[in-house]
């Protein structure tokens, strides 16, 4: 069972501190809010008629079979939407574009690291989309098949993604970034068939492999890896090992495989992905979105959000491995028929100004990124945007955490001319599309805050008994409404999808979405962070508990606390107490680095700890429960708080003498 300790901190001082720093407020500019695709209007008419507003956004999609319902929710949380509607994914995101005589439109402007490009029109996605279906076929995969999806940013992770889709087989892209063992657990988890993957992929200038690690994944899972084969494409042409009988190589499979592929249709509740997502426990979640309701909500938010028109530029600078990559650079702008711009590497290689240098080359229109992004370029100074003409932005997008007021008004000015609206997109995992933001042409924003939920989305601000609170007041963020997009279940995991989301809110019926909010005096929604013991890094969601139980694998460690602390750059810092084992022989730097690497190698480098302190004593309650909020005060240097609740109260005073100084990287 998770449990959300909702007496813990809700408004850090930071976010106070953020909320009075800039009281501005930017219209929209008047050209774009004259040619807008939603106007002011679209929030009354989806009030008043919220299934009818969704069952329009729907209808932009092309349906084999009508759905006779829009949403039947006689059985909550279990939703289904658009029931008895029939629909192929792939096809409503590439086939119907060149049906349409948008073939030769660009689908995909491929910027590789070392700087080879590729321009993939919507006729060429139809065929490679095809071909992959047909290959993975051939390879056993039939529709409800789970394929695991472990690939660089190249085009072939969108055209599996399709492929996939395609057949009706769900797919699980694990972000390149993750070791071997968190492939490992999401693979056996879901029971993958097919894992598709390449040699390696380029990062800061150098081939980083890949194939490495799925070959440790499923040597770690030995007899009980449900994995038949294993799909790699050649990027780097790295050596790669190859185990015969299993590895196949992509240019084999599907390049030699028949662009001809008729498409299937699939119900529209037919499972599209799962997406695996930390929670409170050690336990990812494998989050489930599903076919119809989730493309008419991530296609419908792309276009109204981003106000996209056909012949914008859009780039979305998210990893596939995680929602943003699903929602807004495959399923969403494809099924918009959108041309955008899919970059491979970091955005120093090989300059500070490389992903200006992609802006102005490819005349990128609306740019959609993460604050702690934004925080870096401000560190390397305004001059290096300044060199480039960023002109052709017209809207600027955000999405992970907050954007502070000065991140918020220093990305419009350096990155948006002065001008461009930013939209500041509140959403999740779970709910698949945006939920809260403003719209470009409609809303008067306000730096820093989410702004209001979007047109037929119910959310909410309520207080411990589920009352929404009073604007001006802080409180619980939920959404009171079921919507499309929303996950339909934690895969193989009914009771924990009920316990997580929605027991706390249960007589009221409302999705907890786990993040504090306020209402300001004029209703606008401001996010403060997150309620339960997610740390939020670079915008990407950490357990606290998962990182705990990869320090206390490690031989030399007994027990170990983690805690967000505030960071300058990447909103939230790890940091780690750890209680070593007598047999250890004390700390000293070796074995924090030690550390470090460990919970690296164990989920990913996202994850290593940016301090590890040995601590003599962790801080608990009687009941044996790690008070976090106080060593969260020791990480982030403050005054420690309250400690009458400890069972041993002298235990602060041991833990704030031994600090250790933090890491350097
Ligand atoms: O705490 C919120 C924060 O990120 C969490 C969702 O993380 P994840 O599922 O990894 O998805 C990230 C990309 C959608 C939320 O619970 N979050 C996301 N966007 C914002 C945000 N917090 C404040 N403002 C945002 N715009």
């Amino acid at each position: 069972m998770e449990q959300y300790p909702l007496t813990g901190v809700i408004v850090s001082e930071q976010n106070i501190s953020n909320l009075s720093h800039e009281d501005r407020t930017f219209e929209p500019p008047a050209d774009l809010a004259a040619q807008a695709n939603v106007k002011a209007g679209i929030y009354d008419e989806a009030a008043q008629d919220r299934l009818a507003f969704w069952a329009d956004a729907a209808h932009r999609l092309t349906w084999g079979q009508d759905f006779d319902e829009v949403l039947d929710w006689s059985n909550p949380p279990f939703a289904k939407w658009f029931v008895g509607g029939k629909l192929n994914v792939a096809y409503n995101c590439v086939d119907r574009h060149v049906e349409n005589g948008d073939g030769d439109k660009v689908a995909i402007h491929f910027v590789g690291e070392p700087g080879d490009t590729r321009t993939i029109t919507y006729s060429d996605l139809k065929d490679e989309v095809s071909r992959a279906a047909n290959a993975i076929t051939d390879l056993g995969v039939t529709a409800g098949d789970r394929v695991a999806i472990y690939l660089p940013m190249i085009p072939e992770a969108v055209i599996a993604m399709l492929a996939c889709a395609r057949i009706g087989a769900p797919h699980t892209v694990v972000f390149g970034g993750f070791s071997s063992d968190a492939l490992a657990s999401r693979v056996d988890d879901c029971e993958a068939k097919l894992v598709i993957t390449a040699d390696g992929g380029y990062r800061r200038g150098n081939p980083s492999a890949l194939k490495p690690a799925v070959d440790e994944a499923l040597d770690k899972l030995g007899d009980a890896s449900p994995v038949d084969h294993v799909l790699v494409v050649r990027r780097t042409e790295q050596e790669t090992a190859v185990t015969e009988g299993r590895d196949v190589w992509w240019h084999d499979v599907v390049a030699g495989a028949s662009a001809d592929h008729t498409p299937e249709l699939f119900d529209s509740e037919h499972p599209l992905y799962v997406m695996y997502t930390s929670g409170t426990t050690g336990k990812p979640k494998g989050i489930l979105h599903t076919s119809g309701g989730y493309l008419a909500q991530s296609a419908y938010t792309f276009w109204a959000t981003f106000d996209h028109k056909p012949d914008d530029v859009y780039w979305c600078t998210a990893d596939v491995g995680w929602v943003t990559g699903h929602s807004y650079i495959v399923y969403g702008p494809t099924a918009n028929g959108a041309t955008q711009v899919l970059y491979e590497g970091t955005p120093d290689t090989p300059h500070k100004g490389r992903w200006w240098e992609i802006i102005e080359q490819h005349k990128v229109s609306i740019f959609y990124t993460a604050p702690t992004a934004v925080r870096t370029f401000m560190k390397w100074g305004e001059q290096i945007p300044a060199e480039h003409d960023l002109s052709s932005l017209r809207v600027l997008g955000s999405v992970g955490e907050s954007i502070n007021p000065e991140a918020y008004v220093w990305y419009r000015d350096n990155i948006g001319g002065g001008t461009a609206p930013i939209v500041d997109t509140w959403w999740q995992t779970e709910t698949g599309a945006h939920m809260i933001t403003p719209l470009p042409g409609v809303t008067a924003a306000k730096p820093g805050s989410a702004m209001t939920a979007f047109p037929g989305i119910s959310a909410e601000v309520v207080d411990d008994s589920g009352t929404p609170v009073a604007d001006g007041e802080g409180g619980y963020l939920v959404i009171t409404e079921p919507w499309p997009s929303m996950l339909r279940t934690i895969w193989g995991d009914d009771d924990r999808y009920r316990e997580t989301y929605w027991s706390r809110f249960a007589s009221q019926g409302y999705y907890f979405a786990g993040d504090g909010a306020r209402k300001d005096e004029d209703g606008a929604i401001w996010l403060l962070g997150r309620v339960d013991d997610v740390m939020n890094i670079s915008g990407h969601r950490l357990s606290t508990t998962e990182i705990e139980s990869a320090l206390v694998s490690h031989p030399k460690v007994a027990e170990a606390a983690v805690v967000g602390a505030a960071d300058d750059t990447t909103g939230q810092a790890v940091c780690a107490f750890v209680i070593l084992r007598e047999s250890a022989g004390g700390g000293g730097d070796d074995l924090v680095t030690e550390l470090r690497n460990h919970v690296a190698k164990e989920i990913g480098p996202i994850a290593k700890p940016r301090q590890v302190m040995v601590v003599p004593e962790l801080p608990k309650t009687r009941s044996g429960k790690i008070m976090r909020r106080l060593l969260r005060d020791v990480a982030e240097h403050r005054e420690v708080g309250d400690a009458t609740t400890l069972a041993d109260s002298s235990v602060m005073d041991l833990i704030t003498a031994g600090m250790s100084k933090p890491a350097d990287d």
